[in-house]
Order: C-alpha cells, then sequence, then structure tokens
C-alpha cells in the first residue's frame, strides 16, 4: 500500500513547513503502508529536511526528461534526487491538460525517472467524455502502454501506476469502488501483457480523484485499489492522516 499527497501548487514555505512536521509529528509507525508527500518543488528541499528520518519520503510532481542543459523553467531527476526525493508523479491528468504532455513524453519522463532510481508514479485516467462514451478502458490501456513501452519491469516497488478519473479529480465525486476495481483489474492485466503477472501483481496501482477519509476505507478494501494519490486532502494533516489510517486497516 502507498498513500502519496499531491500538493499541486498550493501553501506557502511556512504552511508547507507546518503540513509536512504535523504530518511526521502525529504518523503512527505505519507498517506496511508508504507515505509520500509531494509539494511543490520550492518546498521539496525543506520537506525532505523534515522528514528524513521518519517513515515519509518525498516525491516531486513533475520532472524533465533530459540530464540537463538549456531547459529555462525546468527540473531534472538528479536534481530531484539531490533533494532526497524518491518518487516522482508524471503524467499527471492537469499536466496533460495544462502543458501538453503526451504519451510519448511522458514515456521519456518515465525512462529518465528509473535511470536515476526515482520511482514514477504514472498517472491514467479518462475524461468524463471518455467514459460515457464507453471508452474509459481503451483510453486508460493506450496511456499505459504509451508510457510503458519499451520500459522494462524495474523491480518490485521500482514503479507505480495511479488510475485518476479525470472527472473526479477536484470534484468531489469519487469514482464507485466498483467502477474504480474494475479499471484498476484492466489496469494490472495490461501491466502483466507488458511485464508478466507476476510483476504485475508488486506493482502499487493507486486510485485518485476526491479520495478522502469518508471514502477512503470502501476504495482501499477493493481487491486491486493499492494506495491512494491524495489531492485536496492532503492538505490538512488531518485528513491525510486518516486516509493513512485506512490504508493501515485495508
Ligand atoms: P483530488 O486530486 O484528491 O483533489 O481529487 C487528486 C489528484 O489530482 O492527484
Amino acid at each position: 500500500m502507498l498513500i502519496a499527497g499531491n500538493w499541486k501548487m498550493n501553501l506557502d514555505m511556512p504552511a508547507a513547513r507546518q503540513l509536512a512536521g504535523s504530518i511526521r509529528n502525529n504518523l503512527e509507525d505505519p507498517g506496511q503502508v508508504q507515505v509520500v508527500l509531494c509539494p511543490p518543488f520550492a518546498y521539496l528541499d525543506a520537506v525532505y529536511g523534515l522528514v528524513h528520518g521518519s517513515p515519509v519520503s518525498v516525491g516531486a510532481q513533475n520532472m524533465h526528461a533530459e540530464e540537463s542543459g538549456a531547459f529555462t523553467g525546468e527540473i531534472s531527476a538528479s536534481m530531484l534526487r539531490s533533494v532526497g526525493c524518491s518518487h516522482v508523479i508524471l503524467g499527471h491528468s492537469e499536466r496533460r491538460q495544462y502543458f501538453g504532455e503526451t504519451d510519448a513524453s511522458v514515456r521519456d519522463k518515465v525512462a529518465q525517472a528509473l535511470r536515476h532510481g526515482l520511482v514514477p508514479v504514472v498517472c491514467v485516467g479518462e475524461s468524463l467524455k471518455e467514459r460515457d462514451a464507453g471508452r474509459a478502458e481503451k483510453v486508460v490501456s493506450d496511456q499505459i502502454r504509451g508510457a510503458l513501452e519499451g520500459i522494462e519491469y524495474p523491480g518490485k516497488g521500482r514503479l507505480v501506476v495511479a488510475y485518476e478519473p479525470v472527472w473526479a479529480i477536484g470534484t468531489g465525486r469519487t469514482a464507485s469502488p466498483g467502477e474504480a476495481q474494475a479499471i484498476h483489474a484492466h489496469i494490472r492485466s495490461e501491466l502483466a501483457t507488458l511485464f508478466n503477472a507476476g510483476d504485475a501483481a508488486h506493482i502499487n496501482i493507486l486510485y485518485g480523484g476526491s479520495m478522502k477519509p469518508e471514502n477512503a476505507d470502501a476504495l482501499l478494501s477493493e481487491p486491486d485499489i493499492d494506495g491512494g494519490l491524495i489531492g485536496g486532502a492532503s492538505l490538512q494533516a488531518e485528513s491525510f492522516l486518516a486516509i493513512v489510517r485506512a490504508a493501515m486497516r485495508a
């Protein structure tokens, strides 16, 4: 199980420090549950300094696929490693929607993250229009195949997938546990085709899209839901920790 908080473009430095500190101080031993905080780039170093030595890890929300060079405004995999990141969210639907990311660019970033020992959290998910047209599974399959084409299985725990139906992100509308489970099982079977069934069984597939303490238990008890990528509810220590506890129960 893995619970990751995606802070998106929120908080200032004092608030970021307070949130990270409060999560660290109030987290009971999470056991088998991995806990990852993904603050904006500007706070990575500070958040890492606060959680280092605790069970909490740090991830970024994006990165560039190139090693270094003339890419104004961009951040590389080795930079992320050098400030303590273990994970990086790639291909979030907001990146695809507002910043022109494609399956091909996500794939290049996945390869680069893996070369640097970062665990990519590869995001996929259909829009409402695609779901209503009965195309959710096809869209998600294409995204998975596009993002992982030619990528070798990196080993247990080295790759994470997040299913985030676009219509559920930040809308308060959540996929029902059954709807989410159906797509998660489908994703796992795609991963089994790309790698093999044994390896696919060890890839954490997170659900994201208005996950909160009230719906976390039901979602996380589904067999193919291995955690959550939490946006809004990750901005308060209390609600984020309640979701971590739900993962511990699942
Ligand atoms: P949300 O965001 O929990 O606010 O819906 C999830 C995400 O976009 O990662």
